[in-house]
Parts: C-alpha cells; sequence; structure tokens
C-alpha cells in the first residue's frame, strides 16, 4: 500500500505491480447490474438481445429477431418498426421528462447553456420540417459538418425523425475530405456553421467549404457560431436559424423498418478510399442503449455523464448522442480543447457540473499526466465515480494514474474496447462484475463472442492472433455504403462469412481477457484517430515535388502512433524545412491538422520487393530503432543502409 511521503511517481510504480483491481464495495452495492448470471444469458444470444430491444419504444413489433440466411448481410428485429428520435426524445417527454437537462452545453469561451429534452424536442421537429422543405425526403443523405454546439444533435435527430440518412463528418476533418465524402455519399445538402471556435480563434470554416464545394450540393444550412461574415449563396445557403423560425412546430415521427439506414461514417480503410460504414436503425439503437447503460452503470435520474470525444466519430454518435439519449441521460457537451484557456478546463467542468460518468481516450490522459497533478488537483473531483477509455491501448502507467489522480482510487475504470463497425462497445468490464486488469480491455460483454485466433482460423490459445467476433450483433455494421463487395471482402472473406475479422491483432490470457496489441492493417491510431497510411501518402505526392511516399504510424509516447513519413523528392532536389513545412501543410489541406506528419524522413529510395510493393514492416523497425530482420527479399538492400543512415544524421 501507498505509505505518506511517497512522491506520486512512486506510489504509480508500486501500483504497476498490482495485476487486478475489484470495484469497492460501494460500488458494488450501488450497481445496477451486479448478477454475473447475465453473462450466461447473453450465450442465448438472440434472445438476450431481444429482451434488450423491448426497453425500446417500438410502433410495430418485430416478427424475427435474427435473419442471418444470407451472411454476412444481417437483418435484426425483421418486421419491426421504430423512430431513434421518438426513442431519443418523445419518450422522454411524455413521460414527464421534458424538463430534465439532456445536455449541459459548455462554449470554450465559458459560455453554457442547459439544452432540456422538451427544447430538444422542439428543435428537432422543426428543423425535421424545415429539412423537409428544402425537399429532403426519406432515403437522402444529409451531410454535416459541425463542431460541438447543440445544433449537431438536432440536426442528427432531425435526419433520424424524417428517415434520412446522415453522414457526419469530424470537424477537424478539412473541407477537401468532406467534399470528397460528400461525393462518395451522393449528399446533396450540407449542415455546417460559419465559423468554428478553436483555442480563441475562428476557422472560417463555411468559407473553406465555398472553396471546394462547386455545385456538388443544392442546399447548404449554415448554423450561426460567430462573428465573422459568412458569404451566403442566395438560392442555395439558408441560415439554420432562420429557418427553425419559420418551420412548422410539429412533426410527427416517421415510422422507420428496423433496418432502414440510419447513418453513415466514413472511416479510414487499408486503401486511400474512406470506407462508408452503413448502420441501421433498430439494431442499432438497441445495441448503444444497453451498452451505454451497462457499461456505465447509468442511472440517468441521477448520473451526470461526460464523453469528451467528437460528436464527429463514432464514439460521439454512440455515446454522446444515441445511447445517452436513448437512455434520458444528463451529458456534458463541451465545445472546446482540454487546454484552453488553461489546461485544467476538464477538472473544472467535472467539478462545476459534478459529472459521476467520465469517459475519453488514453491520449487525452497522457497530455493531462504531462502538464501536471497540480490541474486535477486544483478541483473537487469527488463527485466521479466511474471512468471510462476508448480508442486506442492505455498503457498501464496513464490508466493508474487516471485511477489515482483523477479518480481517486474509488472509481473503476472501463477500457472499452469496440470500432466505427461494430457501432457499440464489444470487449470491457462490466464494472460491478469484473475486476480490471490495467492494459486490457476485459472479456466480451454479454451476448458478444469473441476470439484471437491464428492463421488457420484455429483458436489461438494464450498466444497472440487475429482478433474476431464469432456471432451477428444487433449495432453491426450491415455493408459499406454502395459497396457490398468491399464489405464482404475486408470483414468476411479471411475466416468465412460467420466470422468478423476485426483488423486488431490481440491476445487473451489465461483468465480470459483481451489485450488489444494493434491493428494488423495499414491503418494508424493517432491519439485514438483512425487514419489510412495510403490517405496520408497520397495527399504527400500531391505536393509537386514529391516523386514517392511511405507512410507508417510509428510508436509515440504521447499519441500512441505517431505518423511517419519517408519521403522521396523529385529529381535531385534536396529537403529542406520549408518542403517539410508544405508537406505538412499539403496533408493539412487535404486532410486535415491532426493528419500532419510528425516526422519526414528523406529517402533516395524506398525499401521494395521486387514486385514493387513497400516494406512497410522494415521502415518501421527502422524508425523505432530495432534490428532489422531480413532484407534479402529487398530489391535493393543497400536502401536500408542509406536509410539508417540518413535517420541517425537526423536524430
Ligand atoms: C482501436 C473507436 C485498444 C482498435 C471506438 C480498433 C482500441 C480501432 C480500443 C477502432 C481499446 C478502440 N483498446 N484499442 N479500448 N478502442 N481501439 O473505428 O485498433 O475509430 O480497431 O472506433 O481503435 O477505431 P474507431
Amino acid at each position: 500500500m501507498a505509505t505518506e511521503g511517497q512522491t506520486l511517481e512512486q506510489q504509480l510504480e508500486e501500483l504497476l505491480d498490482d495485476e487486478k483491481f475489484s470495484p469497492s464495495e460501494d460500488f458494488v452495492e450501488q450497481a445496477v447490474i451486479t448478477d454475473p448470471k447475465i453473462y450466461e444469458q447473453g450465450e442465448d444470444y438472440e434472445a438476450f438481445w431481444a429482451e434488450r430491444a423491448e426497453a425500446l419504444h417500438w410502433d410495430t413489433k418485430w416478427e424475427q429477431v435474427l435473419d442471418w440466411s444470407n451472411p454476412p448481410f444481417a437483418k435484426w428485429f425483421v418486421g419491426g418498426k421504430l423512430n431513434v428520435s421518438y426513442n431519443c426524445l418523445d419518450r422522454h417527454v411524455e413521460a414527464g421528462n421534458g424538463g430534465r437537462v439532456a445536455y449541459h452545453w459548455r462554449g470554450e469561451e465559458g459560455e453554457e447553456l442547459d439544452v432540456t429534452y422538451a427544447d430538444l424536442h422542439s428543435d428537432v421537429q422543426k428543423f425535421a420540417n424545415a429539412l423537409k422543405s428544402l425537399g429532403v425526403r426519406k432515403g437522402d443523405v444529409v451531410a454535416v459538418y459541425l463542431p460541438m454546439i447543440p445544433e449537431v444533435a438536432v440536426a442528427m435527430l432531425a435526419c433520424a425523425r424524417i428517415g434520412a440518412i446522415h453522414n457526419v463528418v469530424f470537424g477537424g476533418f478539412s473541407a477537401e475530405s468532406v467534399r470528397e465524402r460528400i461525393e462518395f455519399s451522393e449528399a446533396k445538402i450540407l449542415i455546417t456553421v460559419d465559423g468554428a471556435r478553436r483555442k480563441g480563434k475562428t476557422a472560417p470554416i463555411k468559407e473553406n467549404v465555398d472553396e471546394v464545394i462547386g455545385d456538388l450540393v443544392d442546399t447548404i444550412v449554415v448554423v450561426k457560431r460567430s462573428d465573422n461574415d459568412a458569404p451566403m449563396k442566395a438560392g442555395r445557403d439558408h441560415w439554420y436559424g432562420e429557418l427553425l423560425e419559420a418551420a412548422d412546430a410539429d412533426c410527427p415521427p416517421e415510422p422507420m423498418d428496423a433496418e432502414d439506414p440510419l447513418y453513415i461514417l466514413y472511416t479510414s480503410g487499408s486503401t486511400a478510399k474512406p470506407k462508408g460504414i452503413l448502420h441501421t436503425t433498430g439494431g442499432y439503437l438497441t445495441g448503444v442503449a444497453y451498452t451505454h447503460a451497462a457499461v456505465f452503470d447509468l442511472k440517468p435520474e441521477e448520473d451526470i455523464y461526460w464523453c469528451a470525444a467528437d460528436v464527429g466519430w463514432v464514439t460521439g454518435h454512440s455515446y454522446i448522442i444515441y445511447g445517452p439519449l436513448a437512455n434520458g441521460t444528463t451529458s456534458v457537451m463541451y465545445e472546446g480543447a482540454p487546454d484552453y484557456p488553461g489546461k485544467d478546463i476538464w477538472w473544472e467542468i467535472v467539478e462545476r457540473y459534478k459529472v459521476t460518468i467520465m469517459y475519453c481516450a488514453p491520449t487525452a490522459i497522457r497530455a493531462c499526466m504531462k502538464w501536471g497533478v497540480e490541474h486535477p488537483a486544483s478541483h473537487d473531483l469527488s463527485s466521479l465515480r466511474l471512468l471510462g477509455t476508448v480508442g486506442e491501448p492505455i498503457n498501464p502507467k496513464a490508466w493508474l494514474w487516471y485511477w489515482k489522480v483523477v479518480g481517486g482510487g474509488r472509481c473503476p475504470i472501463v477500457d472499452t474496447w469496440w470500432q466505427t463497425e461494430t457501432g457499440g462497445v464489444m470487449i470491457t468490464t462490466l464494472p460491478a462484475l469484473l475486476d480490471a486488469k490495467p492494459g486490457s480491455a476485459g472479456k466480451p460483454l454479454p451476448g458478444i463472442e469473441a476470439a484471437v485466433v491464428d492463421e488457420e482460423g484455429n483458436d489461438a490459445g494464450t498466444e497472440q492472433g487475429y482478433l474476431v467476433l464469432k456471432r451477428p450483433w444487433p449495432s453491426m455494421l450491415r455493408t459499406l455504403y454502395k459497396e457490398d463487395d468491399r464489405f464482404v471482402e475486408t470483414y468476411w472473406n479471411k475466416f468465412g462469412k460467420d466470422t468478423y475479422l476485426v483488423g486488431d491483432a490481440a491476445r487473451r490470457d489465461e483468465d480470459g481477457y483481451f489485450w488489444i496489441i494493434g491493428r494488423i492493417d495499414d491503418v494508424v491510431n493517432v491519439s485514438g484517430h483512425r487514419l489510412s497510411t495510403a490517405e496520408v501518402e497520397s495527399a504527400i505526392v500531391s505536393h509537386g515535388k514529391v516523386a514517392e511516399a511511405a507512410v507508417i504510424g510509428q510508436a509515440d509516447e504521447d499519441t500512441g502512433q505517431a505518423i511517419t513519413a519517408f519521403v522521396t523528392l523529385e529529381g535531385d532536389l534536396d529537403g529542406t524545412d520549408e518542403l517539410i513545412a508544405e508537406i505538412r501543410e499539403k496533408v493539412a489541406d487535404r486532410i486535415g491538422k491532426f493528419a500532419r506528419p510528425k516526422r519526414i524522413i528523406w529517402a533516395d529510395d524506398l525499401p521494395k520487393t521486387r514486385s514493387g510493393k513497400i516494406m512497410r514492416r522494415l521502415l518501421r523497425d527502422i524508425a523505432e530503432g530495432r534490428e532489422l530482420g531480413d532484407v534479402t527479399t529487398l530489391r535493393d538492400p543497400s536502401v536500408m543502409a542509406q536509410l539508417e543512415g540518413k535517420i541517425k544524421e537526423r536524430d
């Protein structure tokens, strides 16, 4: 046990020896799910999920729980009808909870706004009518490019209300990425903002969009968030506020088929073209509502829940919008960065709103560790009772810091493993039932079957192998938008049509706990943000002076992985600092600032096999300073020695 006089560093060092952390008796006593039988119940997974689906409001009940007659194309709750916005709003208002706060919104400059369920219900109906009046119909795709403001929830729910399919693009993506995602999804309307606040500055979002959008969309709705004079094109562009004012107040929810699409969310895959993950209505809502309540031990009347992700990623879709609202939760929604106006802003927010459940990414925790314990220590964090992480493996040291400094040693931590594709959490520790092991996500949730298999698909025992999911689950992606073949090929070809290939390497220990190691494909995880190496490479070679580029994810203390780019220049050009800046800018323009390479290494040539394939594995070895393995399969083995020289020169 920690003794007085020890530094925090010493205390954490000592805790590193503890392999397991059990929830306290106090926590278990008050918890919602305390019967371990739930794991057994999950074995009969169709019955299990049907029971969870009962918690929603259905206009028409389903006839069949699961249709898996044409794998891997699953249909859940066949014949059932429901509306997601009804389940997230009307249901609570009708139950007399309209006055409950849905979001304590906090703006970057300290502005505060409490948005109640009744407020959302009213705005969503009006905006749904406005969308209709702009010609949006059931099945149309609506692109959304908004910062963390309440209007983003209104926009998403208004789409759900009328059966339009939203395609939200993370606000950190560049306008060019938005254009591309609009093109792929064939959206005819875009909802965006005049300017987005970031660390005291305003990014001219509408102007940036105008530069690239051409006549790709017929309509742009603009939310007013800043004082800049956004250019508005007559006939095409409309102010959100004016539309809302003019709109009819009543918009009955459209009864949707359980399998009607709810949204598309583009995410990075192995190639430069992002994948349009398609989620549908009944199964998705069942999955996120259940996992949100179970994993976070939610008590909607008491808890103040804060997921510090961005709505533009799947974590925001499932655990800022749909899960929490379906459960009638009071959440915090925060617009800004974790270090503006000060490095204690997160902890100020926890204290201010008496947050009880906090959910964030390991990268953010590592940043807070670096900024120093004085920031959390200067605020009262005693309201917290449960902590969560998502997006990347958490190193035990960051886990322990979170547990001790933020959670005061009283709050269980749930490390939640899942993906855009899975829709909701798949592997974690139900907090009152399982001990946590720092660095391991835990076990598959009830109803979910995961395994680690070898190259042939056999159980890998406790060896490292491919992480797979063995049964269909309600919130699974249904396909890649308009790319059924790519869907089958990416996820269901390696081990057969009933085994979902996750794309992560993992290990399962003797206790059945899963340890996620990282991606097996060319996807990089920077600060919990998914990026494809091919996407970044294609942005880099779009610079006129670049002949070729190879991008790898290099292990990084702060961001988990960081992007390192090996770049070959045209002709005999010399690499300069100026060129490095230009290349980084190019990536910011094409993808977004968060994708800029941390390190650029000039290469006269890249290591390639005789068939011309770049061997990224060798580049990773060299960047991370490992002994090089076999280089004899290279067309020109001397390339590696040259590169080694370059790296030494730079470091
Ligand atoms: C990684 C984010 C370890 C993993 C919800 C996965 C994790 C990818 C964890 C999905 C975790 C996510 N521990 N790794 N708890 N959570 N990952 O689609 O590699 O943005 O495949 O979904 O992030 O990223 P995505």
